[in-house]
Parts: C-alpha cells; structure tokens; sequence
C-alpha cells in the first residue's frame, strides 16, 4: 500500500468511526455535541491517528481497536484548536477551512464543546473494544493525560501564549514545541507501540522518531504561517508575527527554519531503519508532513 492510500483509506475509516462514536445531539445539550461534531467531522489531516495506527500496524496490532484509539487522540486534538482558536487564545476566525466554532455558534459553546471533547477522549479510549487487555487501557488513558496535560500539550501552549522577547533562545523555543505539539505526536506513536505489545527497544525508537517528526511537524506549521496560502491551509496566515509568537521562524528565519526541519526529518527516517521495507509508510508520512501545503 502507498502511503496516499493508507492516508484517504485511514481518512475515511475514521470519519465513519467517528461519527459512530460521537454523541447524538438533543435535549439542552443540542447545541454543544452539534458543535463537537462540527469540530471534529469538519476534516483536518487526521495526522495523529494515522501515526497511531499505522504505527501499531507496522507493529503487528493490525485491529479495529486501533481505530477507537485514534478517533480518541483526534477528539482530543480538536478539542485543543478549539480552544486554541479562542478570543483569549490566538484569536482566529477560520480553521479547518470554515468559520471557527466560536465563530460558527458562541464562545460559550465553543469552551464547553471543547470541554466535552476532551473528556469523550479519555471516555473513549478507556474502551473495551480498544485492546483486550485493561492494563494496555489504562497505561494509553495515562499516558493521554500526561501528554496533553499541564506538563505536555497545555503547557507547551502557556509557553506559546507567554514566552517573551526576552526568552527566545533556541532552547526555549524546542522544548515549548516539544510540549504544545511534540507531546501528542510522540503519544500517538508509543501509543501504537503499546497496542500491539512492542518491548522497550521498538517504544524508544517510535518515541525518538515521534519526537523528531513532532518538532518537524511544527517547525513546519510556523513556515507554512509566515509563506502559506490562507485558502489552502484553511485557516489564516501571518498571524504569528503578529500575535509576537516565539517560533524557529521568528529567531532563525524562514531558511534555516527549513533546513532544520528536513534536518529532523532526515533524522526520524534514520530511526526507522531496522524495520526496513515495514516502515516505508511512517517514513514517507515525514516526507508528506514536510512538503504538505496546509
Ligand atoms: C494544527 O494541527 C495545530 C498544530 C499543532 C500545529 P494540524 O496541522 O494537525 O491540524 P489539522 O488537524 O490537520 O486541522
Ligand atoms: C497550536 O499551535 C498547537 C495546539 C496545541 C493547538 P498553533 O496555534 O500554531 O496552531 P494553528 O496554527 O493555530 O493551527
Ligand atoms: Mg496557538
Ligand atoms: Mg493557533
Ligand atoms: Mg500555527
């Protein structure tokens, strides 16, 4: 299979288990599951659930439970640009090629839809259709909180939202993409290893490529603000030196921010090397992420 066709192939399986597992909406609560919905049906890359499942795939966890486990991180996802598109947040109109939730209801929905998608993340992902063994269920619902906790994703983005002019060292900047981005995309990748029961050799090394891709993916998306094309990303460009955000970008420059980019993605690819023709996918996924448009 090639890597496009395990992308739409995964796109669609998704979109179909999605819409299986999300709440109907009805009663007071219409308006909030209506809006998780329109957040998280809307489209996006469906990047993290692709790593995690292609990555218990490869692995040998080639299981539907992989799938739930997916539909969970990208619930969770959302729920980060959810709020991340907030007025107090970063303050954007468009995402996902249509008007922001708070945009499309209200604010109030928006922070509650938000709410109700994280939390469904973790309902989720404690299914028993995820894996047969509670233990691997418990240690993935964990291991999820840490990385999109305080210590992971959440304090990645207080970085994002506080790091001053002051504090811009090259060292700042990694470890706050390393948390606001990096933590889920490493989640998504041992998460995979998890399910299909990898020892802790395979872990490191899915870990270390995740790592390397995570700070790629996001280098990536600081490129695409400062050069991309508003209509194709589907949500706004040039905001980041606007809003004064800290990214590789604003200290290196657009040319060195790219060379270093392909630099990790040289470097994740590298990590794959002892699964040979197996891993042809995850390695063609750093090519996609890096020459994506939006
Ligand atoms: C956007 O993530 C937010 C970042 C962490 C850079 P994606 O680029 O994966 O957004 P979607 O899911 O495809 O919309
Ligand atoms: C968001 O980073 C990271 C999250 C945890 C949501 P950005 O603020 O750069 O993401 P975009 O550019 O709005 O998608
Ligand atoms: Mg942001
Ligand atoms: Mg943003
Ligand atoms: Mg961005």
């Amino acid at each position: 299979m090639t890597f496009l066709t395990a992308q739409t192939s995964l796109a669609k399986r998704l979109h179909a288990r999605l819409d299986a597992l999300m709440p109907e909406p009805a009663g007071a609560q219409a308006s909030v599951i209506e809006a998780m919905r329109y957040a998280v049906m809307g489209g996006g890359k469906r990047v993290r659930p692709f790593l995690l499942v292609e990555t218990a795939r490869m692995l040998g966890y080639d299981d539907e439970g992989a799938l739930t486990a997916g539909a969970a991180l990208e619930c969770l996802h959302t729920y980060s640009l959810v709020h991340d598109d907030l007025p107090c947040m970063d303050d954007d109109d468009m995402r996902r090629g249509r008007a922001t939730v708070h945009k499309a209801f209200d604010e109030m929905t928006a922070v509650l839809a938000g709410d109700g998608l994280l939390t469904l993340a973790f309902e989720l992902m404690a299914r028993d259709e995820v894996h047969p063994d509670p233990a691997v269920r418990i240690a993935l619902v964990s291991d999820l909180a840490k990385a999109s906790g305080s210590l992971g994703m959440i304090g990645g983005q207080v970085m994002d939202m506080t790091v001053s002019e002051t504090d811009r060292s090259e060292k700042t900047i990694t470890d706050l993409q390393a948390m606001k981005t990096g933590a889920l995309i490493e989640f998504a990748c041992v998460a995979g290893a998890r399910l299909a029961g990898a020892d802790a050799n395979t872990t490191d090394i899915m870990r270390a490529y995740a790592q390397d891709l995570g700070l790629a993916f996001q280098i990536k998306d600081d490129i695409l603000d400062a050069e991309g094309d508003a209509e194709i990303m589907g949500k706004a460009a040039r905001k980041d030196n606007a809003l004064g955000k800290a990214t590789f970008v604003s200290i290196l420059g657009l040319e060195a921010a790219r060379e270093k980019a392909n630099k990790l993605g040289e470097h994740a690819k590298a990590r794959l090397a002892q699964f040979g023709h197996e891993a042809e996918i995850l390695r063609d996924t750093v090519d996609f992420i890096l020459s994506r448009d939006k």
